[in-house]
């Protein structure tokens, strides 16, 4: 990151580790600002970040240097393959340093700078998070606030824009109403460029429902293209008023699957809606249309190994969570461009969509509790959601199946169960049955083979 603060760098280094994270790419935050409190304590006045202070200049480069070690060590040690260095990064000198540290290691480095000189917006950040930040526990807001634009005009002092065409940069100016891009490289430092250009601040709200309860649901099957039941109609009916008493009068867009449940649980909103192929259910294979318990008797090792791996068991001719995690990263693209939306959805896509919003690894995510007749609302924050449920009085069946617990694990049960394993070259031998393995680039540290599952992911 590059950029004087208040800046949103940890804003955006956030929702970058969030969203790689959701998409199986191990990433982490290195917040250099933690490690300053933590070596030198927090509570520092101003004149500490003032270049003309030896030993403050001297303390802020041992943070930065202790940061970078942590970082390298990740690198090597934990294999990470995104690591966001969360600094000002402000100076050419500092970012060279970087490069030949980073470079030595073969890592490369993406710069993003993010450039704003609307001084209303940088005010609302301050009194939005630097106030409440460990650096200003305790002082009058008002002080702190003085405290904190001399800290930014001591940066001022020392400021250098990224110029060197060599470097691979992207410059978010005005939060994103102008990006440049530089040698921006490979697939991706792309997905994250693109990511980036979607992003906005705009106070805004996302809704999520499942569609009203289901035959299906009643039945106890899964998959299909049933129409609803009773009681689903009747939150249909239900579901605009709720809408309206949260929302008010703003503007509003609907998202469907293009299944008839959900398309018929939007039919008495008043919004625009759209329908997206992108949002159908998870697809079961050879067990659409079957209960849990037919799927246990007719296919009890895929039934095993589903419970063992949830997120990464394909069905047969059907997909895994990871796969839906795929399929859905357009529709995340969308609802980072847009503001307010209410998606219409069903189980595992909303377990997907609620796992990025909120942060869950991919071994929680197929566990997520979206209930029928439910509606959650999201407020995105500074750095992270504000969430609200509100549940209609509405009857429904719950079709929420708990994880197996590993002591009663199925596996247990059945040693002999078969999961993908490593062949004597390194090459991954895979059961057509088994768990797909993950779906997102794997590094290898160099001279070792590649490991067969990785589902659970780490967060900043
Ligand atoms: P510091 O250097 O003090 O750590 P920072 O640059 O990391 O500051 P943040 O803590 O991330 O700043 O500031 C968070 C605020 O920045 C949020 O209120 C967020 O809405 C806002 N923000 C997010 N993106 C941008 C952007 N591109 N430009 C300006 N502000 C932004
Ligand atoms: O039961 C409703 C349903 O939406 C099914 O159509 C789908 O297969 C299932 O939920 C997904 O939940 P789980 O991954 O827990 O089986």
């Amino acid at each position: 990151m590059v950029g004087l603060p208040a800046r949103g760098k940890t804003y955006i280094s956030q929702k970058v580790c969030r969203y790689l994270t959701w998409l199986g790419i191990k990433t982490k935050v290195f917040n250099v600002g933690n490690y300053r409190r933590q070596l030198h304590g927090a509570n520092l006045p101003h004149t500490f970040f003032d270049p003309h202070n030896t030993l403050g200049e001297q303390q802020r480069r041992e943070a930065a240097a202790a940061a970078l070690e942590d970082m390298m060590r990740w690198f090597r040690d934990d294999q990470g393959i995104v690591a966001i260095y969360d600094a000002t990064n402000s100076t050419t000198a500092r970012r060279r340093w970087l490069c030949e540290k980073l470079g030595k290691e073969d890592i490369q480095v993406l710069f993003i700078e993010s450039i704003c000189q609307d001084e209303e917006l940088i005010l609302a950040n301050i009194k939005d998070v630097k106030l409440s930040s460990p650096d200003y526990a305790k002082m009058d807001p008002d002080e702190a606030a003085v405290d904190f634009r001399a800290r930014i005009n001591h940066y001022k002092e020392q400021y250098e824009t990224i110029t060197e065409q060599e470097l691979t940069y992207i410059k978010l100016i005005n939060v994103g109403s102008q990006n440049i891009i530089n040698q921006i490289q490979g697939y991706l430092e792309s997905r994250i460029v693109y990511y980036l250009m979607n992003l906005h601040i705009a106070p805004r709200k996302i809704y999520f429902s499942r569609h009203g309860e289901s035959q299906y649901n009643l039945a106890g099957k899964i998959g299909g293209d049933s129409n609803l039941s009773e009681r689903g109609r009747l939150y249909a009916v239900k579901l605009p008023d709720l809408i309206k008493t949260n929302l008010g009068d703003q503007d509003l867009t609907v998202w469907t699957s293009t299944m008839k449940r959900t398309i018929e649980t939007s039919e008495k909103l008043d919004y625009p809606k759209l329908q997206w192929k992108a949002l159908d259910e998870l697809d079961a294979g050879v067990c659409d249309g079957m209960t849990y318990e037919e799927i246990e008797q007719k296919y009890p090792e895929d039934f095993a190994n589903r419970d063992e791996d949830k997120f990464n068991y394909r069905y047969r001719g059907g997909e895994s969570y990871g796969d839906v995690v795929l399929r859905l990263e357009p529709v995340i693209m969308e609802l980072e461009r847009h503001e307010n939306i209410l998606i219409i959805g069903h189980q595992a896509i909303l377990r997907c969509i609620y796992a990025y919003f909120m942060n869950y690894s991919h071994e929680d995510l197929p566990y997520i509790k979206i209930p029928l007749h439910t509606v959650i609302e999201l407020t995105p924050k500074a750095y992270g959601c504000e969430e609200k449920r509100f549940k209609v009085d509405i009857d429904a069946v719950d079709t929420h199946r708990p994880k197996v617990k590993k002591s009663t694990s199925i596996r247990k049960l059945m040693p002999s169960l078969k999961l993908p394993a490593v062949g004597a070259s390194g090459e991954i031998v895979r059961d057509p049955m088994s768990p797909i393995i993950p779906i997102s680039p794997q590094l290898f540290p160099k001279g070792s083979t590649s490991s067969t599952t990785n589902t659970k992911t780490s967060s900043s």
